[in-house]
């Protein structure tokens, strides 16, 4: 068995560095060798900070370099797909972020290339090693609240980010919804077969999404093919917290996710109780970060397959994309659902 897995990180920026710190220093089994980052000085910055021996500019010094078992791909979404495409043919496993692709289009090129090539290759979507998800899943599982009939979900952000990411982001429900998209598919072990989604820019600040197709509030209602429903809350606004939470009502019980709390301690005061709220997704999902991290080198030490594949990262594309249609036409849209069962 291979003792040690040597990656690069592609991309340091918001969550490039968090994956970089994590392979850098708490990852057993990873040796991070490299890092990738076309902006002036970023690379050079991030490796001397995390004592990482090389550096480039140029994503090709780690496709070309024999000593790389995977890569790590936190770059712009719209760069993902010929980026997995070119880790692929120079033989490197591939752990990419949400989404997949951006257009669900390259989504059946990039999976038949990583079939083709034979590496393996994990989607970002970490809510599903978050431990309250986890936590969640496994009590479903179980049985605790029966059969799940119905899924809701409320992501709730209030770091508006600038422009020039609303303009390459895919909008609302491809860069944020899915992740709800995801997890629906995973607590409920169910997939999606139409949506009915519509939203709004509920700010004056936010207009200029309008020349985007986007908008800072959305919704998603989700009809699953054993029969549930449910509904997806996504908000770019809110003015109190990282608000991140999930319910799936059964037929014997409910089961609810997310607290949004950051440390367990209340404040009483004559004027009331109180307790902190977390304010933004490094802070809530720091610990899934890292775990999602330890399952993909666990795997490839262990030369299986991780979970979360890029054949989860499709299907969750095509519930986004349905999501951005039906937004668009006002109709309900139903999936093609092009995906294996077996991969939930
Ligand atoms: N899982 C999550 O919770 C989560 C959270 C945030 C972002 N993301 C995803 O991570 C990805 C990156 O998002 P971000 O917010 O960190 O973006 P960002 O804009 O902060 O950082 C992207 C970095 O990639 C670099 N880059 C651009 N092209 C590159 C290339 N060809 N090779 C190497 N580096 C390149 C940029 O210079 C920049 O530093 C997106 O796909 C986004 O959807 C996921």
């Amino acid at each position: 068995m291979q003792e040690v897995i040597r990656c690069a990180v592609l991309g340091l920026g918001r969550l490039g560095y968090w994956h970089a710190e994590n392979l850098a220093h708490k990852v057993k089994g990873a040796e991070l060798v490299t890092v990738i980052d076309p902006m002036e000085g970023r690379a050079e910055e991030v490796a001397k900070e995390l004592g990482v021996a090389n550096w480039s500019r140029d994503p090709d010094v780690a496709f070309h370099d024999d000593q790389i078992d995977a890569v790590v791909i936190v770059t712009p979404t719209a760069t993902h797909a010929e980026l997995i495409k070119r880790a692929a043919k120079n033989g490197k496993h591939i752990f990419v972020e949400k989404p997949l692709t951006q257009e669900l289009n390259d989504a059946d090129e990039v999976i038949a290339v990583l079939q083709q090539e034979n590496v393996f290759c994990q989607v970002g979507f970490m809510r599903r090693f978050d431990p309250a998800y986890a936590e969640a899943k496994r009590r479903i599982e179980a049985g605790d609240i029966g059969k799940p009939l119905y899924f809701k979900a409320a992501s709730r952000d209030g770091n508006v980010p600038h422009e020039e990411f609303i303009k390459y982001s895919g909008g609302i429900f491809l860069d944020v919804a899915i992740h709800d998209y995801d997890i629906a598919r995973f607590l409920m072990n169910q997939d999606v077969t139409s949506v009915q989604s519509g939203g709004n820019i509920l700010l004056e600040s936010n207009q200029f999404m309008k020349k985007y197709n986007d908008v800072d509030q959305g919704f998603t209602y989700l009809t699953f093919d054993g029969g549930a429903t449910g509904d997806v809350e996504t908000m770019r606004i809110a003015p109190y917290a990282y608000d991140i939470r999930g319910e799936v009502v059964g037929t014997e019980g409910a089961i609810q996710i997310g607290s949004m709390r950051s440390t367990d301690v209340k404040l009483l005061t004559p004027n009331g109780s109180t307790h902190d709220l977390i304010q933004d997704f490094p802070s809530r999902f720091k610990n899934a970060y890292l775990l999602e991290m330890i399952h993909f080198i666990d795997s490839l030490l262990q030369d299986q397959a991780p979970l979360c594949t890029a054949v989860d990262g499709k299907a969750a594309l095509e519930i986004a994309a349905a999501a951005t249609e039906s937004y668009l036409s006002g109709k309900e849209v139903e999936l093609k659902n092009s995906i294996e069962k077996s991969v939930i």
